[in-house]
């Protein structure tokens, strides 16, 4: 068994939130690509994810399967996880000791799968990896830090929520196979793409 499915056999039994845990009907690691080069990280699993063990599996997750085969992927491309692996009962946000207690399995998920891209969905990822920034400013952007690239977006639920934030959505996501290529080692890029800079910021620290 790979250290990933290992870790993720741990997540479903953790016990750490007793309201999560007694709450849950099935616990949600995370799904795909162990060598994955992007990860994408909600907030946490809501009614359809508690069901069926699964992330992002609801009417939020037809909508990010069709952003990732908008740049040419499919969900076993990528990783996609959440902040918080339980649902919250009721779907209420996520509470700070929840998130706390939460963070040692994603930041072990991320050191084992190493993605060269991160892409926040919503401000509960963001406030992780761009603490203090607001969604509506930096959705769309990128910095990067010990050779990972941090991206955020808007949560595709919102976008199903509020109309307009469909066509913002989209958009930020054809920035991310740009923003890829130029983290690319320069020998494997076509001249073209060696002129693009993507990255609109040094860093969102
Ligand atoms: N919303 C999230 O943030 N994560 C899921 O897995 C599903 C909906």
């Amino acid at each position: 068994m790979s250290a990933l499915s290992e870790l993720c056999q741990d997540i479903l039994t953790c016990q750490r939130c007793q309201v999560l845990a007694e709450n849950r009907t099935k616990v949600v690691p995370g799904q795909g690509a162990e060598n994955a080069d992007i990860m994408f990280i909600g907030e946490a699993p809501g009614w359809h994810e508690d069901q069926q063990g699964q992330p992002f599996v609801g009417p939020a997750g037809m909508f990010l399967n069709e952003l990732i085969s908008s740049i040419g992927l499919k969900r076993e491309d990528v990783y996609i996880t959440n902040v918080v692996k339980c649902r919250p009962p009721q779907n209420r946000d996520p509470l700070p000791t929840e998130i706390h207690a939460c963070r040692q399995w994603l930041d072990r998920q991320i050191e084992l799968i190493k993605p060269r891209m991160i892409v926040t969905l919503g401000r509960y990822s963001m406030a992780m990896f761009f603490p203090g920034k607001s969604i509506s400013k930096i959705h769309g952007t990128a910095y990067k830090k010990d050779n990972v690239i941090y991206f955020a977006m808007y949560h595709p639920a919102a976008a199903l929520h509020q109309q307009s934030l469909r066509q913002v959505v989209m958009a930020d996501m054809l920035k991310i196979p740009p923003l890829l290529a130029e983290a690319a080692p320069v020998s494997d890029l076509k001249p073209e793409v060696k002129q693009l800079n993507m990255f609109e910021g040094q860093s969102h620290e």
